[in-house]
């Protein structure tokens, strides 16, 4: 790695900020995953055209996929891009799932300006000391922190939890005060993934904990809440990837209306990965069915591109209500 450099000197804003004014007004901030130039690209003129500020999240995976320098002036290049369009919107780059100390720091020191640490797999005391110890670092460098409580089902980053453990609402009051987190991640029902519930024919999919997510609002009134594995696994791209080759059968998620719901409450952070992977591989899937000659990756690129700029406008405008809020 180069020298250190702070995410201001690359145009970033820490979390802070728009959280609060998140939670005074009722909606979330979208954070989206990216792990290439598309998904990128796709996430700006989104946020833009919409007047939306945006986390843009690199999970471990993707630190290790892209290059963590390439990433850093990819961040900046998105700062450039947005200014260029005319839409000045606040851009955080958030660590996703981190899961050392070392790894913070060195995102920290490498221009990101918001990190997680989940320690969420932890025994509750190791858990508030990592995330303490995280705390203390970034905030020397002015950069806000995600903690979680609670673990969701599915897969994690690497780690892989065979049962969700919702968040115990006793437990969230004492963790923010002794690690200082600025926003906590709760785990009431979601997961990671595309196959968030298993459903038996005529199911539908059981509502989220909203009385755990109420039980934590108590303990910490106003305090930023963090929605993990907030996909809708959306059923049209699902059907284009089984109608043209895939096979995603049993991929479901959580219904539109209880993200606004949420989004509605102190949930200030909802994030999505998989809805963004299921667009573009719908779309590629079925253009290289359409058109099996075609071998420029502009185009069967430029079409996912396409199809995920107009998904992250209607989560911007119809699910977490951050249009506008730029
Ligand atoms: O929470 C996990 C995110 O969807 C990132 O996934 O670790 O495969 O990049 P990844
Ligand atoms: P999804 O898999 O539901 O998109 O969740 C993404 C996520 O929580 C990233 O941290
Ligand atoms: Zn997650």
């Amino acid at each position: 790695m180069g020298d250190a450099i702070s995410y201001k000197d690359l145009g970033l804003v820490n979390s802070r900020e728009l959280f609060r004014k998140a939670v005074d007004g009722g909606y979330a901030i979208p954070a989206y995953n990216f792990n290439n130039l598309e998904q990128l690209q796709a996430i700006i003129t989104a946020c833009v055209e919409t007047r939306s500020p945006v986390i843009l999240q690199i999970s471990k995976g993707a630190r290790n996929y892209a290059n963590e320098t390439m990433l850093r002036y990819m961040a900046k290049g998105a700062v450039e891009m947005a200014k260029e369009m005319g839409g000045d919107i606040p851009i955080v780059l958030h660590l996703d799932h981190g899961d050392s100390f070392e790894l913070c720091k060195n995102c920290i020191d490498s221009g990101f300006s918001s990190i997680m640490i989940d320690g969420s797999h932890l025994p509750y005391d190791e858990n508030v000391a990592l995330t303490r110890q995280v705390v203390e670092y970034a905030h020397t460098h002015d950069v806000t922190v995600e903690g979680e409580l609670g673990v969701l089902a599915g897969i994690e980053d690497e780690v892989v939890a065979e049962k969700s453990t919702y968040t115990q609402p006793e437990e969230v009051e004492d963790f923010v005060k002794k690690t200082g987190v600025d926003s906590l991640a709760i785990s009431i029902g979601t997961s990671h993934g595309a196959y968030k519930f298993k459903l038996k024919e005529g199911e539908s999919v059981p509502p989220l904990r909203f009385d755990i997510l109420e039980e934590c609002e108590k303990r910490i009134p106003g305090f930023p809440i963090v929605l993990h594995g907030a996909s809708s696994v959306i059923p049209e791209y699902v059907a284009l990837i089984n109608q043209y080759g895939g096979k995603m059968d049993g991929a479901v998620g959580v219904p539109e209306d209880q993200l606004r719901k949420a989004a509605a409450s102190a949930v200030c952070k909802i994030n999505i990965d998989s809805d963004g992977r299921l667009a573009v591989t719908a779309k590629i899937r079925e253009y290289l069915a359409n058109d099996p000659g075609e071998f420029d990756p502009r185009k069967y690129l430029g079409a996912a591109r396409k199809e995920l700029i107009s998904l992250i406008k209607h989560k911007n405008e119809a699910v977490v209500g951050s249009a506008g809020k730029a």
